[in-house]
């Protein structure tokens, strides 16, 4: 069974009981898919089609098939302090995340962390990324050698800080730029990786660096740029601080060049109309991280506001966030938005989980559904995955119904399978 969401004049779901989804071992490309039947007789004998190595037949029975899931903002070395009690934001950070991201330099640990993180990810289902590591140049490059190795198509960068931070973790403010241009040098669209800027936040950052962030951005077409936003009331009243003679939170980072549409800003909790309005004119996205804003406290995500404006993408914020399943991530989104009156659909969550939060990327050329010549990123779902789910799902036989349920209940134990460019690379009993 196939789910896949279109994206033409309008954005649907496309369901195809007993689909087809055919892929080309030699590019990792989609080329087709649709009624089984119809597949098997297009592409099953003859091999004209598909190059001239014969056609192999995956059946995956009644599991469904479903494109890999997009996580637009996650801290891969924070795996190693996922779930840290009882701080809010700026102490979390201090007391807890500081700690681990200062290990970073170490190769042994960076190797082995990004080789655990990606191997989560894909036992969750979670295909791309767009990721923070640390101050360390050593993070990025652990994180790239593994993430090619694996063929994911991921985004990340050095993280630049140079003030309020212990200094272990501070990098002069020329170095750090310096650390970026090098990293977009040697990795920026090599095979299917990708940089992003990534300065940590507008307190972490001199005015200086924030500056040369801003050029470095604007002096490139594709490079991404990461940050977070308006995320809690004490980091709000920080940055007014620091920048007394700015506008707002908004205002620092439009003001040194850093909005636009390759830019994703995480949380965006707390913003003004005239905000909002800047986020529209430049294009720039919000990731939403549920888990995260509710496990730091740090308050409620107004989607309907927010993607009135601008595009938003959804996100886990791991290791605030809670938990690396992009399902489970839709599950907590559409209770924090229950709080709000606005129910989230099933229908709107595995878009966005999939086709949206490329369009958020602008990968949406390249991954998010099972368009011809897309790259064969996707994954395998057990719809009865736990005792629970597998009883739940055969008091309903409504698909809108029964992939809700999925929505809330599903998470890492419905993956059977993940599938990158065409090779698998998690299975649910071994590992790649
Ligand atoms: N703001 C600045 N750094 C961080 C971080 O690591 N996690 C979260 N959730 N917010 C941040
Ligand atoms: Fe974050």
């Amino acid at each position: 069974n196939l789910l896949s969401v279109v994206a033409g004049v309008k954005v649907y779901p496309e369901y195809i009981a007993n689909g087809a989804l055919v892929v080309d071992d030699a590019t990792g490309r989609v080329v087709d898919y649709g009624d089984c039947t119809s597949m098997l007789s297009t592409y099953g004998n003859s091999s004209a089609e598909v190059g001239n190595a014969p056609v192999q037949i995956h059946d995956y029975q009644d599991k469904l098939i479903m494109p890999g899931f997009i996580d637009t903002h996650v801290h891969y070395p924070q795996i190693d302090m996922i779930a840290a009690f009882g701080e809010q934001l700026l102490d979390w950070l201090n007391n807890y995340t500081f700690v681990t991201e200062a290990n970073f330099g170490d190769a042994k640990i960076a190797d082995d962390t990004a080789k655990f993180f990606l191997n989560q990810l894909l036992a969750n289902g979670t295909t791309s990324a767009l990721v923070f590591s640390t101050s360390h140049p050593q993070s990025v490059e652990s994180f790239f050698n593994e993430s090619n190795r694996l063929n994911t198509r991921m985004i990340t960068g050095n993280v630049l800080m140079d003030q309020n931070a212990p200094e272990h973790l501070c990098v002069p403010t020329e170095q750090g730029i310096r650390d970026t241009q090098n990293i977009i040098d040697k990795w920026h669209e090599r095979g299917r990786q990708h940089v992003a800027i990534t300065p940590r936040f507008a307190i972490t950052s001199t005015p200086k660096q924030l500056q040369m962030t801003g050029e470095l951005y604007r002096s490139y077409d594709s490079v991404y740029l990461q940050t977070h936003l308006a995320e809690n009331i004490d980091e709000i009243a920080f940055v007014r601080e620091l920048y007394p003679n700015h506008k707002g939170y908004l205002d620092v980072y439009h003001d040194m060049g850093l909005l636009g549409r390759h830019t994703t800003l995480a949380h965006g909790i707390y913003l003004k109309t005239p905000e909002y309005e800047v986020l529209r004119d430049t294009g720039t996205q919000i990731a939403h991280c549920p888990t995260s804003n509710l496990f730091l406290g740090s308050g409620l995500f107004d989607l309907s506001k927010t993607l009135s404006y601008t595009g938003v993408s959804i996100a886990t914020d791991v290791g605030a966030g809670t938990s690396l399943s992009m399902l489970t991530t839709l599950s907590e989104a559409y209770k924090v938005q229950q709080l709000q009156n606005n129910p989230l659909s099933a229908h709107q969550g595995l878009y966005q989980i999939t086709l949206g939060n490329a369009q958020s990327l602008l990968l949406d050329d390249k991954i998010g559904n099972f368009m011809p010549n897309k790259e064969a990123d996707f994954v395998v779902i057990d719809m009865g995955g736990t005792e629970l789910l597998a009883r739940r799902m055969t008091k309903t036989k409504s698909l809108d119904e029964q992939l809700f349920v999925l929505m809330m209940l599903g998470d890492d134990r419905v993956i059977e399978e993940t599938i990158i460019a065409g090779v698998s690379r998690y299975k649910k009993t071994a590992t790649a």
